[in-house]
């Protein structure tokens, strides 16, 4: 790849390589547009009734929507929600989680997972991430298993599935439910299965910065009826009666009004049928990306897991310090100073957030971990170790969904990498 390495960083005064503003990812069509005419025509934008019938369980194009999704996603059902966090709460509520039961998490990751769990009274407790995928690690799962964990929360972060395998192996043999987050990645595969739909009960977020998106909205799958029913009760003010359901277990649940509308679905179903070529096209930008940048010493490329396949809803890379000489963070100044759009230094380490921090458990009744007020729960710095490092000094990623990253671009993004790369003299 050609590109002038020898120039002065931009950040230094000399030009800067990135001038023009990146394309932005739209993936809403005429095929969207024409999808919410026909709901418009209709007049019909929700068809949920909270009463007994057929429309407890939504509209027309929601249940299409649902249909198309479990068979795409090969899943027993799949149950639409107007969010993740919804998706999140929902399925939370329907593993039964109780007041004061643990429920592993990862740091690394966006704060809906571990507020879902505080919405049910119940704690969570973080478990620290790998040092290549950034997602939770399954070495560090057993140390922090008591006999209050009832569950354990993986996120499928940035395109890619936690390790799965040793993670059922774990919650098997301390009879745990397992929830997958796969907010970020849906699609990805993980040893021939599709991400998400390996836990008890898992889902997807159709935010606007999403693969695929519905403005707002979710979908959970699972291949368990009572979860799905639960979560069916959940989304929809709980009217246990509506589902004809004899099981006492599903009475007497509290529910809500998760409900997806349907212009959400109809736009849904057209973006499901987009879902595949946005997949590629992130991986195909980030294998030019590899192409271009994974020769560059004291910077790593994302690391994809063995027998899985990425979509790269982040390009997640990691800078040396000690193999540079030079902090990440004047990396990262560097490359912004060269015009690279989308890139950040940062993400979230959920223990360290002040509403964890500041309320250092112990006998304080705002916060669910009063419920088990013999126990210490430790949430501030040195919890989470190598998520923690990774933040502060490592982590550099790019938001893969936040542009087309045509050829062209991806080309602009790598000469700029390779330029601050090439030029840490500059930067020492
Ligand atoms: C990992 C993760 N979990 C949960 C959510 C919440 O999804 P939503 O915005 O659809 O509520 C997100 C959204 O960005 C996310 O990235």
């Amino acid at each position: 790849m050609s590109n002038k390495n020898n120039s002065i960083l931009a950040i230094n005064g000399g030009d800067k390589l990135i001038k023009s503003k990146f394309s932005s990812y739209n993936s809403i069509g005429h095929e969207e547009i024409e999808a919410s005419n026909i709901v418009l025509k209709s007049g019909i934008l929700s068809d949920f009734v909270g009463a007994p019938g057929d429309n407890f369980l939504g509209g027309k194009f929601v249940k299409s929507f649902e249909d198309k999704f479990k068979k795409r996603f090969q899943s027993d059902h799949a149950i639409s929600v107007n969010s993740w966090t919804s998706g999140l709460i929902a399925a939370i509520g329907a593993i039964d989680i109780e007041p004061g039961d643990e429920v592993l998490v990862t740091p690394w990751t966006m704060c809906a997972s571990a507020i879902a769990i505080l919405h049910w009274n119940a704690i969570p407790v973080f478990v620290d991430i790998e040092e290549d995928t950034f997602c939770m690690d399954p070495k560090k799962i057993e140390e922090k298993i008591s006999e209050r964990t009832k569950a354990i929360l993986v996120v499928d972060i940035f395109g890619q599935s936690a390790d799965m395998e040793p993670i059922i192996e774990i919650a098997k043999k301390y009879n745990l439910k397992i929830i997958s987050d796969c907010a970020q990645s849906p699609g990805a595969m993980y040893k021939g299965k599709i991400a998400g739909t390996l836990a008890d009960v898992g889902g997807y977020s159709f935010n606007y910065h999403k693969h695929i998106h519905t403005g707002e909205g979710g979908m959970i799958v699972t291949n368990n009826q009572t979860i799905a029913k639960k979560c069916q009760l959940i989304r929809n003010h709980a009217e246990a009666s509506m589902l004809n359901v004899k099981n006492p277990d599903l009475t007497n649940m509290i529910g809500y009004n998760f409900r997806l509308g349907e212009i959400e679905s109809a736009i849904g179903i057209e973006q499901l049928n987009k879902l595949d070529k946005a997949i590629k096209s992130r991986q195909n930008a980030a294998k030019l990306l590899n192409e271009n940048l994974s020769s560059i010493e004291g910077l790593t490329i994302p690391v994809v897991r063995e027998d899985c396949t990425h979509v790269y809803y982040f390009y997640a890379m990691k800078h040396s310090e000690k193999i540079t000489g030079v902090k990440r963070d004047s990396i990262y100044e560097a490359l912004l100073a060269e015009g690279v759009p989308l890139i950040s230094k940062n993400y979230q380490n959920l223990h360290l957030l002040p509403m964890f921090t500041q309320k250092q458990c112990y006998g304080s009744n705002n916060f669910p971990w009063s419920l088990n007020n013999d126990v210490i729960y430790n949430y501030g710095e040195g919890n989470c170790p190598v998520a923690e490092r990774l933040n502060n000094e490592e982590y550099l990623g790019i938001f893969m969904v936040g542009s087309n990253f045509n050829e062209n671009e991806v080309e602009m993004m790598s000469q700029a990498i390779n330029k601050v790369y090439s030029n840490l003299s500059e930067l020492a």
